[in-house]
């Protein structure tokens, strides 16, 4: 079962390698289906004397492309970002998402914003009718976290602070805390996102809104490419 939906993941990801080109400033996203985007593209370097330049998303994605000779600047080196190609957790038919199931969420969506294009690849499992079975993360300021966790209890977000095995805190890239939000559906996704940026502390939400252009399912009778 997990063999079949990394051979999805895989799929996708070969698929998504299709769209850079040489010379394109390229945005890699972060996860277990990128990791088989990036690895095709480190393929393609090598075989095929593929060009571009890279910013991304996580510093485990930094490493996995640099390995691989693939050239990463930094997201302020670059004017513009011809395309991001990242993972979801869940995708609605509006194309409507939540990330940060990696706690990369917070530079995802900074890379994200500054692209032309946003691709997202993933297995059939993460195509959802309404999101919010997967809990929905939330970066926040260590500084103050019990507080604003009680805020989320008291409006009925089911809040819970992300930890490791032994139970201590984890930290995100910008050694920031995540909350998950444990709410089984979010029927209002547009509002629930102003309740969470409005609430200080919060540095950002996993809920991509109206950004995505195209979405990659891996299915097992091929790739499926929708576009909207
Ligand atoms: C990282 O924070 C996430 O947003 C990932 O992009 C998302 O969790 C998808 O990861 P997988 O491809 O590993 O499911």
């Amino acid at each position: 079962e997990k063999s079949e939906q990394d051979a999805l993941k895989k799929a996708a990801g070969i698929e998504a390698a299709k769209l850079i080109e040489n010379d394109m400033v390229a945005g890699l996203g972060t996860g277990s289906t990128v990791k088989f985007f990036v690895d095709e593209l480190g393929r393609r370097v090598k075989e095929e004397g593929l060009h571009f330049t890279g910013v991304t998303t996580s510093n485990r994605t930094k490493a996995q492309a640099e390995s691989f000779g693939i050239k990463i600047v930094d997201i302020d080196e670059v004017s513009h970002i011809d395309v991001t190609v990242d993972g979801a957790d869940e995708v609605d038919q509006h194309f409507n998402g939540i990330k940060g199931g990696g706690a990369a969420l917070l530079w995802e969506k900074i890379v994200a914003t500054n692209s032309e294009k946003i691709v997202w690849i993933v297995d059939e499992s993460k195509v959802v009718d309404t999101i919010g079975r997967f809990p929905l993360p939330v970066e926040v300021i260590p500084f103050g976290v019990q507080h604003v966790i009680t805020r989320f209890k008291n409006r009925g977000y089911e809040p819970t602070l992300r930890v490791d095995a032994e139970g201590t805190p984890i930290r995100t890239d910008e050694k920031n805390f995540i909350v998950d939000l444990h709410m089984n559906r979010i029927d209002h996704p547009q509002d629930l996102a102003e309740d969470l940026i409005t609430t200080v502390g919060v540095v950002e939400h996993g809920l991509f809104l109206n950004m995505v252009n195209t979405v990659i399912v891996g299915d097992p009778r091929g790739p499926r490419v929708l576009t909207n």
